[in-house]
């Protein structure tokens, strides 16, 4: 669909010509003789550009921009002054035109810029459309998700955190387990008591136990003073064992009795505790799999799967990758103080298809990256990792000859890295180069991202 503009000129001969050649172009156009029927024009039109001449008798062309400004801040405009007259160029771009063009008019320059403010617009819309779905998609605050998957993780885990039972949830890592489990706590009725959270998996196995149970002064070397276990801190809220996968065997049976009970003994100690916990465990091992090979209790696993959450990959719920980038790049652009105002389509395209073996937290990385990196207010291809922008086919539109060959470059030297395993003079073979010119390139597109 082409643009609506409205040309504003006292001169009719200008304005004809001008509407003449916008109509050419394919532009839908409207032709107004004053500041004031421009007004009324924009009032009842949709009007996307407003091109207007500066001398104008009655209202001249700069009041009638800051008026426009004012009130449909949605137009933008495009003011046409004098030759030399620098002051009124000045002070319309002060005033919010997109830009200025001195008479006599070039028209090719106007088509550009024409075309630029377009796309702007284009963009622009894009992201108001991105905003609103980021808005409407969470039912928890900091959870972003809009495929229907995920909408039925988050419908499970509404009716989980009701209603108290044990939970395990599991997922690839940066899936989002641990989002999950603490938007489980905030929504039952444990919300007010403590959420604490174990890492299993970052705990020495001999440690493990005193830091679930606590121990009792001079327990053991080292043991100086009485240590309270994460189940007592926890009492009374949620307990979330993470990577319950890497409890070790010994350590399990003791989970089980304090599942099975309700109560346990401290490292060295002989007093039964109580406590009342509910447990949030996650993992993303396959437990099936850990108990056929012994590694994991399977009256364990029962006791903790009474509800099971799967939280599934981002590359099987891609309708996510839009609403998490639009949200990535507003929590990074104000951490690191940067205005970014969204991402361009092909970048986006280009996320979209990729596999992200890091699920949700590749995803937050590369944007924080980008964000960082980018020297404009949108990101774009170019500010996103080589692995996510050279596994596709299409040129890259948004480019330059230069940058287009250097990425198909990058895209073969990557295949062939990989192809071969990385081995250089097989790759120099594949490619039908030199293997020096293997190792220059390696060198100038950075070796550890291929
Ligand atoms: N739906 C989502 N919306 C917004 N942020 C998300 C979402 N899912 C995950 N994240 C973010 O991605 C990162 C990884 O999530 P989290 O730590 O919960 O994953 P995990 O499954 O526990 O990963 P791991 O197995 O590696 O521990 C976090 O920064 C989290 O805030
Ligand atoms: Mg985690």
């Amino acid at each position: 669909m082409k643009a609506n503009i409205l040309v504003v000129d006292d001169e009719k001969i200008q304005r004809e010509m001008l509407g003449g050649h916008l109509n050419k172009k394919g532009y839908s156009v409207l032709l107004a003789s004053s500041g004031q029927e421009a007004l009324d024009s924009i009032k009842h039109n949709t009007v996307d550009i407003l091109i207007s001449d500066q001398k104008m008798p009655e209202m001249s062309g700069l009041e009638l921009i800051t008026r426009v400004r004012k009130e449909h801040p949605n137009v933008s405009m495009i003011m046409l002054t004098a030759y030399g007259s620098i002051d009124d160029a000045v002070q319309a771009m002060k005033n919010g035109v997109e830009d200025y063009l001195t008479k006599p008019l070039n028209l090719e320059e106007l088509d550009i810029i024409l075309e630029k403010i377009l796309e702007k617009q284009e963009l622009v819309r894009e992201n108001e459309q991105l905003r609103e779905q980021v808005q409407k998609a969470p039912y928890f605050p900091g959870i972003v998700y809009m495929s229907e998957a995920m909408e039925g993780v988050m419908s499970k885990v509404a009716r989980t955190a009701k209603s108290n039972a044990t939970v395990l949830i599991t997922g690839e890592s940066g899936t989002g387990k641990e989002l999950v489990a603490r938007a489980i706590h905030e929504m039952s009725s444990l919300s007010e008591k403590p959420f604490v959270a174990v890492n299993c998996s970052a705990i020495p196995e001999n440690l493990i136990e005193s830091e679930l149970f606590g121990h009792e002064k001079g327990s053991f070397t080292g043991a100086e003073r009485l240590r309270v276990g994460r189940f007592e801190q926890a009492n009374g809220g949620t307990l979330f064992l993470d990577e319950i996968g890497e409890v070790p065997l010994s350590v399990q049976v003791k989970l089980l009795r304090v599942l099975q009970e309700r109560k346990f003994e401290r490292v060295g100690g002989n007093e039964p505790i109580k406590v009342d916990v509910r447990i949030v465990a996650a993992t993303n091992r396959d437990l099936e799999d850990e108990m056929r090979t012994g590694n994991f209790r399977e009256d364990l696993f029962y006791r903790i799967n009474v509800v099971g959450i799967e939280i599934p990959p981002l590359r099987k719920r891609k309708a996510d990758i839009p609403v998490l980038a639009e949200h990535f790049i507003k929590l990074y652009a104000e951490e690191h103080s940067k205005e970014i105002v969204g991402i361009t389509p092909d970048a986006l395209d280009f996320l979209v298809k990729y596999s992200f073996p890091g699920n949700i937290r590749e995803l937050g990385n590369i944007i924080e990256q980008a964000v960082v990196l980018t020297r404009n207010d949108t990101i774009t291809v170019r500010d996103l990792p080589l692995r996510v922008s050279s596994d596709e086919e299409k040129p890259y539109e948004d480019m330059g000859l230069d940058q287009q060959v250097a990425n198909l470059e990058k895209k073969q030297l990557l295949k062939a890295m990989r192809e071969t395993g990385g081995n250089k003079s097989a790759a120099a073979r594949l490619l039908d180069i030199s293997e020096r010119k293997i190792r220059y390139m390696l060198k100038k597109y950075g070796e550890k991202e291929i």
